[in-house]
């Protein structure tokens, strides 16, 4: 157990809490998906749309699995659908203690209802999409966490705040044994 994972669905703030934590933790902040934007030279909706999204979700796995050779501690900020493949669910246990920020669909709908980065809410009625996808992902997301918090409904400090005194408790157990 040494790195810390954020998930959660689209929009539901991984990124900037990422930054943040990673500030308070003094850990360096890897974000998966701009790390696989970076190496493949083109935008996620770039490669959902030339290559197709499975090969999107290899692409995450083989990212994913890669940080196992990280040595220091790192924040680790995974896309939303990341955690939906049970090899990837298995995967970040192993890398640390996974924190998932859940959100309700209007919050993630009033986030984003202008964005173009997201190409699962692009076209027609992007708050039904929100809805649909997230009660299928909801289970997978509970399942692979070990820390839930309604990140909408705290202070982003608080959210903060219950991280990093998870993550102490955490270490302070494995270093008892
Ligand atoms: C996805 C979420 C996105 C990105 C891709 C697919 C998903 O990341 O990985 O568009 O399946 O939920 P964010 O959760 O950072 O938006």
């Amino acid at each position: 157990m040494k790195h810390v994972i954020l998930t959660g669905f689209m929009g539901c703030g991984k990124s900037s809490l990422g930054v943040k934590l990673s500030y308070k933790l003094r850990m360096a902040l890897v974000d998966t998906d701009k790390e696989i934007e970076r190496e493949q030279g083109k935008s996620i909706s770039g490669i959902f749309e030339h290559e197709g999204e499975e090969h999107f979700r290899q692409l995450e796995t083989a990212y994913i699995e890669g940080l196992k050779e990280r040595k220091s501690p790192y924040v680790i900020s995974v896309g939303g659908g990341t955690p939906m493949r049970q090899e990837n669910r298995e995967i970040l246990k192993e890398l640390g203690i996974v924190v998932y920020l859940r959100v309700k669909s209007q919050t993630v709908y009033e986030r984003l209802k202008e964005d173009t980065t997201r190409p699962l809410l692009q076209g027609d009625n992007p708050q039904e999409k929100i809805e649909h996808l997230m009660k299928i992902r909801e289970p997978f997301y509970e399942e692979g966490a070990d820390l839930i918090l309604n990140a909408d409904e705290l202070e982003t400090e608080e959210v903060l705040k219950r991280i990093v005194n998870y993550y102490k408790k955490r270490q302070r157990q494995k270093q008892r044994g």
